[in-house]
């Protein structure tokens, strides 16, 4: 019988550097939304890379060949997020912005589940699945009508094809987002790198620009990534159980966000 993941031990020297920090922010994955069941990419078997391919599914190219997959992938998706709540390690960073006003979150999920949680501050590098937009002009839209069984539902003004508000591969980020992201990680005297491979670029050298910059780098992770070994701190284990402990750590009991 297996026991819940015990919280790493806080290194003392961490606890000092976060209660100092002047100003903090953290890099968030799809591993802060795998205990909340939503799936991580990379994870191998469990990961959705593993069972879809992501030049069929995420590039503007596989939605030129074929729309209609291309928005059923991301309906499914959206439905599984839709049913997913937010976890102890989403509501833990909440509670670190209620403490700490200008926290950050820079993340690369899109399924919202940080400001489920509470936090106010996210920056979303890779757009939000619950969000939808005319594929020609971006326009975002509140309804759709995707009943058609041929062919994903078209912009009402245009008639181009919808599509998620989501940064597909070979597409660029939102300038407003980077800009937040590296400014933040420009001037962080800690950054939290929670549940990322940090293989996906621009996002993976934001780490490497903060340390850069003087900032004490996190890796919040129960296994280790190509950015272990470029680290100030590693807490192994799920977030959801390691971010209540380092907050309690830090900060003691920090009321909720809400
Ligand atoms: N807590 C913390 N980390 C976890 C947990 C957990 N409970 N479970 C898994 N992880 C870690 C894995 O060890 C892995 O390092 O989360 C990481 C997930 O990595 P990926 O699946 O590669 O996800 P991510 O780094 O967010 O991918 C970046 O790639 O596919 C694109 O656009 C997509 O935003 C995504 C980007």
């Amino acid at each position: 019988m297996s026991s819940a993941p015990e919280a790493p031990v806080i290194p003392a020297a961490l606890i000092g550097r976060l209660r100092k920090a002047r100003s903090m922010a953290a890099l968030t994955g799809a591993g802060i939304s795998a205990e909340s069941g939503v799936p991580t990419f990379r994870d191998a078997q469990t990961g959705m890379w593993a069972k879809f391919d992501p030049l069929e599914l995420a590039t503007p190219d596989a939605f030129r060949r074929n729309a209609k997959l291309v928005w059923d992938w991301y309906a499914w998706r959206r439905e599984l997020v839709a049913q997913a709540q937010p976890n102890a390690g989403h509501r833990a960073l909440a509670a670190i912005e209620a403490a700490n006003p200008g926290f950050l979150v820079i993340t690369q999920n899109v399924d919202g589940l940080h400001q489920a949680a509470g936090s106010a501050n996210v920056v979303e590098l890779h757009g939000n699945i619950r969000r939808v937009k005319c594929s020609r002009d971006g326009t975002i839209v509140a309804t759709w009508d995707d009943s058609s069984p041929r062919e994903a539902p078209r912009c009402a003004q245009c008639g181009a094809f919808l599509r998620p508000d989501v940064v597909w591969f070979e597409e660029t980020l939102p300038d407003d987002a980077l800009v937040r992201a590296e400014h933040a990680a420009r001037d962080c005297d800690v950054l939290l790198v929670v549940g990322t491979a940090a293989e996906v670029y621009p996002a993976a050298m934001l780490p490497t620009y903060a340390r850069h910059h003087g900032a004490a780098i996190v890796e919040i992770n129960p296994s280790p990534t190509r950015l272990s070994d470029r680290v100030d701190y590693t807490l192994r284990g799920p977030s959801g159980v390691v971010l209540p402990a380092l907050v309690t750590a830090v900060w003691g009991d920090v009321p909720a966000a809400r």
